[in-house]
């Protein structure tokens, strides 16, 4: 068997000296007057990624306006951030790295901000009180960066022949709008993006319109269930569309770099049957319209789950399109709470292939799996070692979080559960763990809870030791 490449590669609020009781006193009669409250986090302490996300706030909606020119490369853009403070709070913290910022308002005054990093800090006129729904505005504009993560590859905004792509995996999403740049906090979105008439932009969720004038189209998206920041995507550029519809009646909206179409065309005519499969086999579709884009950013080799839309950085095969339309059940319907639950995206979207392979007369799930653990799965020996380089809960650090251990040996973690209990409650811990927590956040404590509440009388303490959390290569298959 052969492996593909799956990627080529406080801000201190000056405290007056105000005797305690006397601050109490203060605390107790003038809560709206605005005197309560402090700085939220600048990051939501993720294991791997620090600072990622803030503090003191959550995001419930992102409008965000948007306009390129992909000739200046230049990005100009609004965005409009709803969100909910989750304690009184004098100032907060956005995430966004490059660009200039013009100005901030929050509840539509002036705000003062400043930056450093990918730090942003808005400090609004008034103190916001816990529980309050805020709406903050930042306009920015500049030329986008290119972000290289931690492992090498290559997300934020990037180039392409005819326009731009921006992916957000895993802390991409800060190079074009502001926001609360961490899996945990989930929001719905209006994407509107302007570009040259003759360039098309696509994004998340379903196309409200598309309206041509002066020489600029605009293409306005919307996006109604939460996404996760990471799975935002934009892709700008001449593209084929082929729009239809599922046996089922979900709307598909295609866009193919035209460069791309006719190698593209047999796997992506699967795209329908393959939702039908993976509905069948996870449980409903969590999302209102799916579809896919192929588009080739420079220096991206990884397709990604883009929510309702994955993109390909080229013709896609079989394998990869079944692992990226898993990922809208296991990753962007159920969204890891931190980055160290990755495997419970990975390992979920590999375990679909070769889900998908035993359905579809290929190898079975077990003998991937046993091919796996004899170690010539893959022709390299030395990639067939790497499966076992570190337990797939504890990725070594943030450049491993898209490692082997974390895909294939996620992937045997839960094919030791499928024997351990059967297919029937196999199925159905699967269909239920994503309806459990369909539109969240979930992390690896609340999967293998789930699983031994679903089967009370199995015994998955070897597996969670040896196989999740253990060094090495463990002793029996
Ligand atoms: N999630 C992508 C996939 O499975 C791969 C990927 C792209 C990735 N960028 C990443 C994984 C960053 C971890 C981190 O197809
Ligand atoms: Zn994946």
């Amino acid at each position: 068997m052969v492996s593909r490449p799956r990627r080529i590669t406080d801000v201190p609020r000056s405290s007056a000296s105000v005797p305690s009781a006397l601050a109490a006193a203060l605390v107790l009669t003038a809560c709206s007057g605005g005197v309560h409250g402090t700085p939220g986090a600048a990051g939501v302490r993720d294991p791997y990624f620090p600072k990622a996300g803030n503090g003191g706030y959550d995001v419930t909606h992102y409008g965000l306006t948007l306009s390129y020119d992909p000739d200046g490369r230049d990005l100009t853009g609004s965005a409009e951030i709803t969100a909910r403070a989750t304690k009184n709070l004098s100032a907060f913290h956005l995430d966004l790295k490059g660009l200039d910022v013009k100005s901030v308002t929050v509840e539509g005054r002036e705000a003062s901000w400043n930056r450093a990093g990918q730090e942003l800090t808005v400090r609004p006129h008034d103190d916001l009180d816990r529980g309050e729904t805020f709406r903050a505005t930042v306009r920015y504009s500049g030329s986008p960066e290119t972000i290289t993560d931690p492992d090498g590859s290559k997300e934020g905004w990037l180039h392409t022949a005819d326009g731009a792509l921006a992916l957000g995996e895993p802390t991409g999403s800060m190079a074009w709008f502001p926001g609360n740049h961490h899996p945990s906090d989930k929001a719905s979105y209006d994407i509107a993006v302007t570009v040259p008439e003759g360039l098309r932009a696509v994004s998340n969720g379903e196309l409200r319109s598309e309206t041509t004038r002066q020489g600029r189209s605009t293409f306005r998206w919307h996006t109604a269930e939460p996404m996760a920041s990471y799975v935002a995507m934009v892709a700008i550029g001449a593209f084929d569309i082929r729009r239809s519809t599922t046996k089922s009646g979900l709307p598909v909206y295609v866009a193919v770099d035209p460069g791309q179409a006719k190698a593209s065309a047999e796997v992506l005519a699967k795209l329908p049957g393959i939702m039908e499969w993976e509905a069948y086999n996870f449980g409903p579709y969590p999302f209102a319209s799916t579809g896919a884009v192929v588009d080739q950013g420079d220096d991206v080799g990884y397709a990604l789950e883009t929510q309702n839309r994955p993109v390909f950085p080229g013709a896609p095969d079989t394998a990869t399109l079944v692992h990226e339309l898993a990922h809208q059940w296991y990753g962007d319907s159920v969204t890891p709470r931190s980055w160290r639950d990755m495997w419970l995206n990975e390992g979920f979207a590999t375990y679909a292939e070769w889900l998908y392979e035993e359905d579809h007369g290929g190898d079975t799930a077990q003998e991937t799996f046993d091919a796996l653990y004899r170690g010539d799965y893959y022709d390299d020996a030395s990639a067939g070692e790497a499966v076992w380089a570190f337990p797939p809960a504890k990725p070594t650090s943030a450049a491993h979080i898209s490692d082997s251990p974390v895909y294939e040996r996620g992937a045997m973690v839960i094919h030791k559960i499928r024997r351990t209990v059967g297919d029937d409650t196999f199925y159905d811990i699967i269909q239920g763990w994503a309806a459990a927590h369909r539109h969240g956040n979930a992390d690896t404590a609340d999967f293998t809870a789930y699983v031994e509440k679903k089967a009370p009388d199995k015994d998955f303490s070897g597996i969670w030791k040896d196989w999740l959390y253990g060094d090495g290569k463990p002793a029996r298959p």
